[in-house]
């Protein structure tokens, strides 16, 4: 969710991407990305203040997946995404109740503690950060973890879903590996069923350099630090309908809803259908 690095040149940027390289080749790049962000937002101090709560991840993931380690906003932000989340599917899916459904780049959880634990669906959550499963597995036992890649494909027995959301995670992939996670959506998808998506849209305009403000306004994604791909550190922004230039045919938009992403402010909510 947070944007933080900027496109501006720094003194520091080869070294970092000489880090972030050497990271990626040993898949500590979610890590180190958690680390740097946490550390860089005096988190260790705002953490000796917050009671710890064992039924909470620990900050420094709150950090990475709410953008703050607030434990209160944590719970608020992630239980308003969930809403937010049934709505739109109270609005477009035939079928009453989704029988399996994919929290894709769930981090720590935020969103998917608060699926009805009863309702007889299946719960499945996926992200290439391995401490985030870890932490899922311990504290929500109802649902099913998997540890991903920064690209597809999914595990092989996951099968197939009604429903499948990512919030905040486009937000933070170049479009090629958009590309390849929406056509790896639409094979995961029964027909249909759902992909539930945020972006970051016309309410971070402001925040773009100048470069990129032009191709925003032209039309064209905007991907920031790509050699971050899928941590915090990258960030994309999608100007009107760009989304939909990474969606294979089969994926059809039903809804856009600017800053409708609520919980995950102040992103834009994209419901597509899978229809053949
Ligand atoms: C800003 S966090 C949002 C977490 C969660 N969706 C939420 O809303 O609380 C982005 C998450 O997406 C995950 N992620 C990014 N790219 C991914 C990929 N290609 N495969 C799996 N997870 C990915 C990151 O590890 C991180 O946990």
């Amino acid at each position: 969710m947070p944007v933080v690095e900027h496109g501006k040149k720094k003194p520091s940027v080869t070294l970092k991407r000489v880090v972030a390289r050497a990271a990626a080749r040993f898949g500590l790049l979610p890590w180190l990305s958690d680390a740097y962000l946490f550390l860089k937002s005096n988190g260790m101090r705002s953490q000796r203040s917050l009671a710890y709560s064992p039924a909470l991840p620990p900050p420094s993931l709150r950090f990475s997946s709410a953008g703050t380690s607030d434990p209160e906003w944590f719970v608020q932000s992630g239980r308003q995404a969930y809403q937010c989340l049934t709505a739109a599917v109270g609005r477009h899916l035939v079928r009453t109740a989704p029988r399996a459904v994919l929290d894709f780049g769930c981090g720590c959880g935020r969103v998917l503690r608060h699926a009805s634990q009863d309702s007889g669906t299946r719960h499945v959550g996926v992200d290439w950060n391995r401490r985030a499963i870890r932490c899922c597995r311990k504290l929500l036992p109802f649902a099913d973890f998997f540890h991903g890649s920064l690209l597809p494909p999914l595990h092989e027995d996951l099968g197939r879903f009604d429903l499948i959301y990512a919030f905040s995670v486009f937000t933070h992939l170049p479009l090629e590996a958009q590309k390849a996670w929406a056509r790896e959506f639409a094979a995961h998808l029964e027909i249909g069923g759902l992909l539930i998506l945020s972006t970051h849209g016309d309410a971070f305009a402001e925040d773009l350099s100048e470069s990129e403000s032009t191709l925003y306004r032209g039309g064209k994604v905007v991907i920031r630090e790509p050699i971050a791909a899928g941590t915090n550190v990258c960030a994309a922004f999608h100007p009107g309908d760009s989304l939909l230039q990474v969606m294979p045919a089969g994926l059809r938009k039903v809804e856009f809803i600017q800053q409708g992403a609520l919980g995950n402010p102040p992103q834009d909510l994209w419901v597509l259908v899978r229809d053949r």
